[in-house]
C-alpha cells in the first residue's frame, strides 16, 4: 500500500533508479504514480493515473538527475486522479507520503488562514505545506521536521526535497514503514527492501520518529532529541533471483510452488532432534491459560486452524480475532493470557495497533511474522520467523502455509509445555515431514484444476463449505477465488448454509466442499447433498480414506490423508491452484488485484 523511492547520488540517473524502485513496488497495490526528480537545480514532477507504464511513456529518459522521489498511490484521501497524485510541491517542498494523517483538516485550516491554497484533496499537500511554512520561519530542515513531527498526528513515511539544497534527500516516519538503503557514494530511501535489490542490499531501519538527512556520500540519523545516533547496518538475506519470476508466468504461481521448500525450512530448525528439539527457541507457554490470536485477511485464516490446532492438542482456549476489531474492543485477558499477531509483512496497521493494545494490557505478545526486522517483529515480546522469503504476489499462499505450519508447531509446543502429548506422538507428527512434502509436490502436479476452472470462471456467485478445520480452509480458498478472480463467493459452515443463504442456490451453482475431518465427515456430507438437492455443482476435496462413489458432487479432487496438523498444508493446494487458474481464463491482473495492497499500512 503506497509505495516510496528516493535516490541522491551521482553514480546513477535518479529518474531511472526511480521507475525500477515503483515497480518492484508495485505488488503493494496502487491505482496511481508519480515521480520528482531535480535537474538544474530545479524541480520537475511527473504523475499519472493507472500503471507506471502510463507514467514512463511521459519521461523522457535521457534527462539527467541525481535526485529525487518516486511514489506508488493506494488512494485515501481523494479519489485515484493525476492532481491527488504524489509528489506534491507546495512553495519549496516537494513531498511523497505513505500513510494517514489524521489531524490534516485542522491543519489545512490554520495554513488557508496563513494564505495557502490547495489543489489536492489529499492529506499529503497539507503537510507539504506545513514543511514550506515552517522552513520559511526556520531554514533549517532538521528544525522544521522536529516541529512538524510534533504537529502531526497518525502515521507518516515521508520522503523530502528542498528546492534550496539539489543535493540532499530527507525523510522521516512515524508507524509506516521506511528503510533507508547504503550504496556507494549514493544512498536511497524505500517503503521496502524489493525496490532497491537491484543496486545494495546494505539498509538501516528508520525507527518511528528518526529524521534522516542524505546526500550522496553521508547519511545523518537524528533522534527525538535532534541528536546525530549512530545505527546498526542490516544486510538483507533475500537474494535477487528469488524475487524474480523464475519461468513461472506469475509470482503467484511461482510462490504457490515454492511450498513444499517454504515449510521445510520453516518446520526443520525446531525440530532437527525429533521431540527433544521441541520448547527450545520457542517462548515458555507453560502458564497461558488461554490464547488470543489476531491479524487481518488470510493470516486470520491461518490464525483460525491455529485455533483448531491448539485447541485440539494443547486443551486450551483460543479467540481469534480480525485484527480491526480487536484493537477497538473489551479485552478479557489476564497475565495468563498470551497474545499471538500474525503478519506476512509485519507492517499491517490493524495488527500492529492490536499488538500495541496487548502490551498496553501488560499481556505477553508473540508475532509470527515474515519480514524480518518489519514492525510488529521489533514490537511483540517474542518473534517467530516463517521462513517463506520474499512474497510479491498481492494475494497470499506461501506465507499462509508457513503461518499454518508455524501454528502447528506452536500447538505441539504447548501440549508438550503443558504435558498434554507423548514424546512418541511428537515425534510420529515429526517423521511425517518427508511424506507431508513429497505429498505436497504431487499435489501441486494435478493436472484436474484446469478442467475445473474451465467449468466455473463464467459463473458470478459460488460458495465454499466445511466443518471445523475444514471451515476455515473454506474461508481462505474463498478469499484467494475473489481477490484474484473477481467472482463473488461465500464461505459457510457446512451445517449453516441452510439457515438462509442455501436460497441462493440455484441449477448449477459451483460449491465447493471440502471434506478432511473423519470425526464430522458424515455431517458434512449430509450438507452436500442438501446443497447438491437444490442444483449445485458440487466440487468435492476429500482426502483418500474418506473418498468413495457416489453422485452428491460432480468433480472430485482427492488428497491423501496425513496427520491433522499437516492435513491443512495438503488441503489449501488445490483451492490456491483452482483460484489461480480461474483467475487466468477471466484475463485478471493476477498479481496485482484490483483494489488490494499487499502491505496495508493505514486503518
Ligand atoms: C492484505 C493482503 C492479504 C493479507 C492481509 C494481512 O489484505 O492483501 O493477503 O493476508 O493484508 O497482511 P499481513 O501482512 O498482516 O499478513
Amino acid at each position: 500500500m503506497c509505495g516510496i523511492i528516493g535516490y541522491v547520488g551521482k553514480k546513477k540517473n535518479a529518474i531511472h533508479v526511480l521507475i525500477n524502485g515503483l515497480k518492484a513496488l508495485e505488488y503493494r497495490g496502487y491505482d496511481s504514480a508519480g515521480i520528482a526528480y531535480m535537474e538544474n537545480n530545479k524541480i520537475n514532477i511527473i504523475k499519472e493515473q493507472g500503471k507506471i507504464k502510463n507514467l514512463e511513456e511521459k519521461i523522457d529518459f535521457k534527462i539527467k538527475s541525481n535526485l529525487g522521489i518516486g511514489h506508488t498511490r493506494w488512494a485515501t484521501h481523494g479519489k485515484p486522479c493525476v492532481i491527488n497524485s504524489h509528489p506534491h510541491k507546495v512553495g519549496k517542498i516537494t513531498i511523497v507520503h505513505n500513510g494517514i494523517i489524521e489531524n490534516y483538516e485542522e491543519l489545512k485550516k490554520i495554513l488557508i488562514q496563513n494564505g495557502y491554497s490547495f489543489k489536492s484533496e489529499t492529506d499529503t499537500e497539507v503537510i507539504c505545506a506545513l514543511i514550506d511554512k515552517l522552513y520559511n520561519e526556520k531554514n533549517d530542515m532538521i528544525q522544521v521536521l522536529d516541529k512538524c513531527r510534533n504537529l502531526l498526528k497518525g502515521s507518516y513515511a515521508l520522503g523530502i526535497i528542498n528546492d534550496d539544497q539539489p543535493n540532499t534527500l530527507y525523510a522521516i516516519r512515524k508507524d509506516s514503514p521506511l528503510i533507508i538503503a547504503i550504496g556507494e557514494n549514493e544512498n536511497y530511501i524505500s517503503s521496502d527492501v524489493p525496490a532497491i535489490l537491484d543496486y545494495t542490499n546494505k539498509y538501516i531501519l528508520l525507527d518511528n520518529n528518526e529524521i534522516a538527512k542524505l546526500t550522496d556520500s553521508k547519511i545523518d540519523i537524528y533522534n527525538i532529541n535532534n541528536e546525530i545516533i549512530t545505527k546498526k547496518i542490516k544486510t538483507f538475506e533475500w537474494n535477487i533471483e528469488k524475487t524474480l519470476k523464475n519461468g513461472y508466468d506469475h509470482f503467484m504461481l511461482k510462490e504457490i510452488n515454492e511450498q513444499p521448500e517454504v515449510i521445510k525450512d520453516t518446520l526443520l530448525p525446531y525440530i532437527s532432534n525429533g521431540y527433544k528439539s521441541l520448547l527450545n527457541n520457542m517462548p515458555c507457554f507453560k502458564n497461558y491459560e488461554k490464547i488470543d490470536i489476531v491479524a487481518c485477511g488470510s493470516a486470520y485464516h491461518a490464525g483460525l486452524i491455529g485455533k483448531y490446532l491448539i485447541e485440539k492438542y494443547a486443551d486450551i482456549p483460543v479467540n481469534v480475532e480480525i485484527a480491526s476489531e480487536y484493537r477497538y474492543k473489551k479485552l478479557f485477558i489476564n497475565n495468563k493470557t498470551l497474545v499471538i499477531i500474525i503478519s506476512q509483512s509485519g507492517e499491517t496497521a490493524d495488527s500492529l495497533a492490536a499488538l500495541r493494545k496487548a502490551k498496553e494490557h501488560n499481556i505477553d505478545t508473540l508475532a509470527i511474522v515474515n519480514v524480518v526486522g518489519s514492525s510488529i517483529a521489533r514490537e511483540a515480546k517474542d518473534v517467530l520467523y516463517i521462513k517463506a522469503g520474499c512474497e510479491i504476489a498481492v494475494a497470499t499462499t506461501k506465507a499462509y502455509s508457513a503461518q499454518v505450519a508455524m501454528l502447528g508447531l506452536i500447538a505441539l509446543n504447548i501440549a508438550k509445555s503443558k504435558k498434554k502429548i507423548s514424546n512418541q506422538k511428537i515425534d510420529n507428527f515429526i517423521q511425517d515431514i518427508d511424506t507431508l512434502i513429497n505429498e505436497m509436490k504431487k499435489l501441486l502436479k494435478n493436472e484436474n484444476y484446469l478442467k475445473i476452472a474451465k467449468n466455473i470462471y463464467n459463473k458470478n456467485n459460488l460458495f465454499f463449505i466445511g466443518r471445523k478445520i475444514d471451515y476455515a480452509l473454506a474461508m481462505e480458498g474463498s478469499l484467494k477465488l475473489k481477490e484474484i478472480s473477481y467472482i463473488h463467493s461465500e464461505a459457510y459452515p457446512a451445517g449453516e448454509l441452510k439457515h438462509g443463504s442455501i436460497s441462493l442456490i440455484e441449477e448449477k451453482t459451483p460449491v465447493f466442499a471440502i471434506v478432511t475431518d473423519k470425526s464430522i465427515a458424515e455431517k458434512t456430507i449430509s450438507n452436500i447433498k442438501e446443497a447438491k438437492a437444490r442444483g449445485a455443482e458440487v466440487i468435492l476435496i476429500i482426502t483418500d480414506e474418506l473418498d468413495r462413489e457416489a453422485d452428491f458432487y460432480d468433480e472430485k479432487i482427492v488428497i491423501p490423508k496425513i496427520n491433522d496438523l499437516f492435513q491443512p498444508l495438503l488441503s489449501i493446494i488445490p483451492l490456491q491452484l483452482i483460484s489461480y487458474e480461474v483467475a487466468k481464463l477471466r484475463n485478471c491482473d493476477i498479481d496485482k488485484p484490483r483494489n488490494l495492497a499487499k502491505s496495508v499500512t493505514v486503518e
